[in-house]
């Protein structure tokens, strides 16, 4: 698995929903945090953090403050609960910065997660106060993604709906390059 490339890591990473259950180690978690404990950040604040919920119990717990849509989430194996708060870090103006480090911390974790072999998955829909509840997370406290931690399953799972279901085997279509990328100004996007 380490002998992938960079760019086999960033095509190889999907947000399967299809997945079985797998065992994670401490090992694989301290991985996972080391290489987040990498990222950049503003002024170095590190502001994100991170729940590991490996025990069975708590990850039924955690089912349960899941979007009627991410009845998928049943399957995993780890649930990684990124929270984070404004005055952990950077504020310009009326740019404030913790939910953007936290995400670059997440993107970090969620691509070591594909090295090794594993479906890293954030997720938007759940109940953030439910969340906290459930871990005992502090109040100041924003919940900004769950990512969703299994085995890829090659067999569709019946959570799924017939649109996700789809999604399994395609990656869903990106916006092309000229409808995000500017040279030189706002206004040049062609040649792409
Ligand atoms: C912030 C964020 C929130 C998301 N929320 C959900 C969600 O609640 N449920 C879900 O099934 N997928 C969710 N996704 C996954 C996206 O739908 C998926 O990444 C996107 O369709 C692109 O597919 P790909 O990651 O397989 O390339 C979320 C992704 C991100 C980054």
């Amino acid at each position: 698995m380490n002998e992938m490339s960079f760019g086999e890591v960033v095509q190889k990473r999907r947000a399967y929903r299809s997945l079985e259950k797998v065992e994670i180690t401490e090992e694989q978690v301290k991985e996972l945090a080391e290489t987040a404990q990498q990222a950049p950040s503003c002024y170095n604040n590190q502001p994100w953090n991170f729940v590991f919920v490996r025990k069975k119990e708590k990850l039924e717990e955690m089912y349960e403050v899941m979007s009627s849509t991410n009845e998928w989430t049943r399957n995993s194996s780890m649930i990684v609960a990124v929270f984070s708060k404004k005055d952990d870090d950077c504020v310009v103006k009326d740019r404030e910065y913790h939910q953007f480090d936290t995400g670059l911390g997440t993107a970090f974790l969620v691509l070591k997660a594909t090295e090794m072999g594993l479906v890293a998955h954030p997720i938007a829909g759940f109940d953030e106060g439910e969340t906290k509840k459930v871990l005992d997370i502090p109040d100041d406290y924003q919940v900004i993604t769950l990512v969703i931690v299994g085995k890829h399953s090659e067999e569709i799972k019946d959570e799924l709906t017939e649109h996700q279901a789809k999604t399994e085997k395609e990656r869903p279509e990106r916006n092309t390059l000229d409808e995000f990328v500017h040279l030189d100004d706002f206004g040049r996007t062609e040649n792409f």
